[in-house]
């Protein structure tokens, strides 16, 4: 017989698939990291178990412990799987910015969800990085994660992400490219490509809202670079210890109308139903084709479920009051 012990059993070992269609104006063959195969549909499936096993290691969570993040979805939902199948309780903390799907699953998941508004500065103590700090303190035994600053994020991506492209590529991969949030994606798969071929390139994909490709080409922290965007998941008012700026050789920038025409373009012309930030993803790599030649292979990682958008990038009215569909 064959059969996983648990859900967290079947974390990591997602395929890499081919794009065929959106990428023919490229000499070279794209291939997509393809996360939503992970039991609570997205990438963040590993990281969320990597934190709990670490934190467990170094008694920062105790048996019956309470979690506590700060989370727009995709972490909480790999810490929801991580906090019932240990016996946690997991509270997260998100937006008011967030699908409602986002957090309606958390709840299906039994997470307990506050949601905070969006358009204050981090230090306002309304914001959810400041809420979320500030529940962990209040409640008895618990532990607050930071996915933003805490180490175990990246890692998760330097022990199983990052050997799994290099391993399915069988060492052939020259780019990777992927959106960047906490930056422990880019950062973990980036520094373990470089370790095993310090020629691989690794490009950040970010939003225009967003502090993270002025910082990285001036070393500026431009606060005019902050405003409201509609992107989800990537892009920050922030600079996470989780981005490693040493690893990534360059951001581009995507447009919140380009990410969600690709994300619905990716469904309708790829059968890939997937989030915005695969959107905003796909749409990186067509817009670095002058970086890539024939023999390269492109990698890019594809995050998170389409699930999670209907109301949103899978909705012609909302598209529409947006301004991103005639
Ligand atoms: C949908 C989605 N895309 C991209 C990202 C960015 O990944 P990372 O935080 O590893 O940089 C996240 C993380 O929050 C996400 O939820």
């Amino acid at each position: 017989m064959e059969y996983a012990k648990n859900i967290l059993d079947t974390i990591g070992d997602t395929p890499l698939v081919k794009i065929n269609r959106l990428t023919t104006e490229l000499p070279c063959l794209v291939l997509a990291k393809y996360e939503t195969f992970n039991p609570g549909n997205s990438v963040k499936d590993r990281m969320a178990l990597k934190m709990i096993e670490d934190a467990e290691s170094s008694g920062l969570i105790k048996p019956g412990g309470t979690i506590v993040e700060g989370t727009s979805g995709n972490t909480g939902m790999g810490l929801a799987l991580a906090a019932t199948v240990k016996g946690y309780r997991l509270i997260c903390v998100t937006t008011d910015k967030q699908s409602k799907e986002k957090v309606d699953i958390l709840k299906a998941m039994g997470s307990e969800v506050h949601i905070c508004p969006t358009d204050v500065a981090p230090d306002d103590p309304r914001s959810y990085y400041s809420t979320a700090r500030r529940l962990a303190e209040e409640i008895p035994n618990a532990w607050y994660v930071n996915q933003y600053d805490n180490p175990s994020n990246a890692k998760a991506h330097f022990e199983s992400t990052g050997p799994e492209i290099w391993a399915q590529t069988q060492g052939a991969v020259t780019h990777f490219v992927v959106g960047v949030g906490t930056g422990g994606t880019i950062s973990g798969v980036g520094r373990y490509l470089k370790s095993k071929n310090p020629n691989i390139k690794v490009w950040g994909v970010d939003t225009y809202g967003s502090v993270f490709k002025k910082y990285h080409e001036t070393g500026i922290f431009d606060k005019n670079e902050i405003y409201p965007y509609v992107t989800e998941g990537i892009g920050e008012d922030i600079l996470p210890k989780n981005v490693d700026f040493d690893i990534i050789d360059g951001f581009t920038k995507v447009t919140d109308k380009d990410a969600a025409v690709y994300t619905q373009r990716l469904a309708k012309e790829e059968a890939m139903f997937l989030g915005n930030s695969a959107g905003a993803a796909i749409k990186g790599v067509l817009q670095l084709k002058e970086h890539f030649k024939e023999d390269d292979l492109v990698v890019v990682l594809f995050h998170d479920h389409g699930s999670r958008y209907v109301a949103k990038m899978f909705n012609d009215d909302w598209m529409r009051q947006q301004g991103f569909l005639e």
